[in-house]
């Protein structure tokens, strides 16, 4: 039985894929139809709290400070939904998020925002999930969320069961992990992206002459990125994941009509990126559905990266980020 209130806050750090996600095997369970792996990041923090308040007429969603628009709220909504048809419940709920970044910007605010409202919405509705669980229920907001449940390196997998129950992420150990860092520099200003990644990676698998080959490439590159994680390779590990972003966007560039993600200046610090491992640097690139360049480096280099990402025209703001922790229970109740 929840009580008339019941309150859960929760805080998880988006995560960047370094073999990325794009397209789903099963559209209502959002299942993908590759596996992908990320790193989790500390400083891209979401700050979610979840009230079911047996007052409410309504679900209400404060995004930033503002009330969300009605698209955000039918999506929180519908995620709400699973959580209370879960936990036996009908009660509405207020939700209060917060991101320590730009929203919306192909920075990844999706996947710390699911997976921070499915550890606060679990919690608050009584449901005691384990972190498995968490991430099968983020999974079905955002895909790339179910892997910000987990700090580091994260694997997640496409699953074969039809009902999705192994469609899940999990962490992946490595030497690496204490040696990363992730250089973020934003283009344009962190403005809203053009195209939802959502609707980007359908409109890709149904139209893209090389969605076929991006789908052979990824069990590919996860395998091998495995393997760089494994012997703790950092150059194998850059390699494959900035190969692997140019080819996602290759995928969707030629969709019909395309899905175009990058400005001018994207492509001004891929080519700073070049010439960084040119003179010897560890650096390599990976873009999300958005134009901003995110720069996979070492300890040792992360501050001379930064200062090249900021010296290109048209980067508005640059950050240093080292792996971050798994989501977590900030106040509340159910800890998984
Ligand atoms: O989780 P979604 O639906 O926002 O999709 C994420 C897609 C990419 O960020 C482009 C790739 C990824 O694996 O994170």
């Amino acid at each position: 039985m929840v009580p008339a209130v019941s309150t859960t806050t929760a805080r998880a750090c988006a995560n960047i894929a370094l073999v990325k996600y794009w397209g789903k095997r099963d559209a209502r369970l959002n299942l993908p139809a590759a596996g992908s792996l990320s790193l989790t990041l500390a400083g891209l923090v979401t700050t979610t709290q979840v009230a079911f308040d047996a007052g409410l007429a309504d679900d209400e969603l404060v995004l930033d400070g503002k009330p969300a628009g009605a698209a955000e709220l039918a999506r929180t909504r519908a995620f709400l939904d699973l959580v209370r048809a879960a936990a036996g419940i009908a009660t509405r709920a207020r939700v209060i998020s917060r991101n320590e970044f730009p929203t919306a910007s192909g920075l990844a605010s999706s996947a710390s925002g699911y997976a921070a409202l499915a550890v606060a919405a679990a919690g608050a509705a009584g449901l005691a999930l384990d972190p498995r669980a968490l991430s099968i229920l983020a999974r079905q907001g955002s895909g790339s969320a179910a892997r910000s449940l987990f700090g580091g390196f994260v694997r997640m997998h496409a699953g074969r069961a039809d009902d999705g129950s192994d469609g899940f992420a999990e962490p992946v150990a490595s030497p690496l992990l204490d040696r990363v860092r992730m250089v973020i520099a934003i283009v344009g200003g962190g403005a809203p992206k053009s195209h939802g990644s959502r609707d980007a990676m359908d409109h890709t698998a149904q139209t893209s002459p090389l969605y076929r080959a991006w789908l052979e490439l990824v069990p590919r590159d996860l395998a091998a990125a495995e393997a760089a994680l494994a012997t703790g390779d950092l150059t194998a590990l850059g390699e494959l994941a900035e190969g692997n972003a140019l080819a996602m966007h290759a995928s969707a560039i030629a969709a019909r009509p395309a899905v175009i993600y990058w400005q001018p200046a994207t492509l001004a610090a891929l080519a700073e990126v070049r010439a960084l491992r040119a003179a010897g640097h560890a650096a390599w690139a990976t873009m999300d559905a958005g134009p901003h360049v995110k720069v996979l480096t070492s300890v040792d280099d992360a501050a001379t990266v930064a200062g090249a990402m900021r010296s290109v025209p048209g980067v508005t703001e640059v950050s240093i980020s080292a792996a971050g922790g798994p989501a977590a229970i900030l106040a509340g109740g159910h800890a998984a």
